[in-house]
């Protein structure tokens, strides 16, 4: 069982780079970010709260995320984990370490993707995503290759997020450095912590996480 954190600030490619690690090395992505959009989609109040909060770029209560992430965690007891926008306050990191003993896994690594915020609002703004299979694309650096149609599934329901835009993503960015880079030195002190150029291209990125991960596996 291998089990990573992706960490890295809004547009960093986390969700890129965890769906590679699922098609290549049969990891299960565990993205907090989609099973709130799933939440939100619910028609409950619940639901509703959770959309209001993800629209404006602010973080969700712990209380939900931790819950979501234990849910998952119970009902797969054999998966290699990627955690993708989890942990993102310090009690959500001190939850995840307290959940994962208590199954008896190791966090194998942290990876860091290093980025600059620059590069970050031309990423969110070209992002755009399959609605049917979740694959992730960009305008630019990573469009369709038939107008419209999802390459992975050849579907024609490709969406914009609705927090997509520069005003939620400086609030997502302003979240980011007050909440969630406090994490960058606390798996640091753990010992877990390992960095990789975010801003290469998408097959350096991913090389540099294997590299990482072939050498990180605990016993
Ligand atoms: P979430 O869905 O987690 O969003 P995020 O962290 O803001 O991250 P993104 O999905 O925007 O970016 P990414 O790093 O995955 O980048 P991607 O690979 O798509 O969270 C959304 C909201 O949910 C939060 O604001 C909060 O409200 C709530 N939430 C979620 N988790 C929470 C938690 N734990 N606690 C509390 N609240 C929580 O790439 C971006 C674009 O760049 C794409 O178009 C891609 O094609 C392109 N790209 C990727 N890599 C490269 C590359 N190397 N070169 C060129 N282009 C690239």
């Amino acid at each position: 069982m291998t089990n990573i954190i992706l960490l890295g600030p809004p547009g960093a490619g986390k969700g890129t780079q965890a769906r590679r690690l699922v098609e290549e090395r049969g990891m299960t992505q565990l993205s907090t970010g989609d099973m709130l959009r799933e939440a939100r989609t619910s028609g409950t109040e619940m639901g509703r709260r959770v959309a209001e909060v993800m629209d404006r770029g602010s973080l969700v209560t712990d209380e939900i995320v931790i819950g979501l992430i234990d849910e998952k965690l119970r009902a797969n007891p054999e998966g290699s984990f990627i955690f993708d926008g989890f942990p993102r306050t310090l009690p959500q990191a001190d939850a995840l370490g307290a959940l994962l003993d208590r199954s008896g896994r190791k966090l194998d690594a942290v990876i860091e993707m290093q980025v600059d915020d620059a590069a970050l609002v031309a990423r969110i703004t070209g992002r755009f995503t399959c609605g049917n299979c979740g694959e992730v694309y960009h305008d630019v650096t990573r469009p369709t290759a038939k107008p419209g149609v999802c390459d992975a599934c050849g579907s024609t329901d490709l969406r914009r997020r609705a927090d997509d835009n520069e005003e939620s993503l400086r609030q997502r960015l302003m979240e980011y450095y007050k909440k969630t880079s406090p994490l960058i030195g606390y798996y640091y002190a753990l010992g877990d912590l390992s960095a990789v150029d975010g801003l290469g291209e998408m097959d350096a990125v991913a090389a540099d996480i294997a590299a990482v991960l072939n050498g990180a596996q605990k016993p």
